[in-house]
């Protein structure tokens, strides 16, 4: 019994690498058309931009990513490099694109500005 147990143990810890790198590969990123990356955030310079997209980001993207972002699951944390390495503009094309054969849903009925605001919640992110 004892030799089972670590024998799942074991099998587990192996694959523990190989489950995380599944979670978020980043690769939607190599999708991103070179005029969307570039685009700047309109509400760049808004005060009012990060609350409001904190509140959106609590209705529409905790559910899946955590109240604190920090991911659960097969969802990615928010709270990482490669978000905040993201453009804004490529962050905005994910919202309005989504990649939903990876599971993350399109935001293209919400209206442009308020993914601009989520954008900005989102690069306000502690990691
Ligand atoms: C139904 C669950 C779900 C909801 C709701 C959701 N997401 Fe996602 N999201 C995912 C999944 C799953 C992925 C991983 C996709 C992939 O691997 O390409 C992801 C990926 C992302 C990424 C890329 C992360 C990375 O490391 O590459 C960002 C940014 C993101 N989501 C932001 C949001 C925002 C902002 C919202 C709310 C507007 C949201 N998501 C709502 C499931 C969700």
């Amino acid at each position: 019994m004892k030799r089972i147990s670590l024998a799942c143990s074991l099998l587990a810890l192996l694959m523990a690498p190989l489950l995380m790198a599944s979670v978020g590969t980043g690769q939607w990123l190599k999708h991103v058309p070179e005029k969307d990356r570039v685009r700047s955030n309109p509400l760049a310079h808004d005060s009012d931009a990060t609350a409001a997209g904190a509140k959106l980001f609590h209705s529409d993207c905790a559910p899946c990513h955590g109240a604190d972002a920090a991911g659960r699951g097969s969802r990615p944390t928010l709270r990482s490099e490669r978000v905040r390495r993201a453009t804004d503009g490529e962050l905005e094309w994910l919202l309005r694109n989504g990649n939903l054969a990876h599971g993350m849903p399109s935001w293209s009925r919400l209206p442009e500005v308020q993914r601009w605001q989520i954008v900005r919640y989102v690069h306000a992110l502690p990691i």
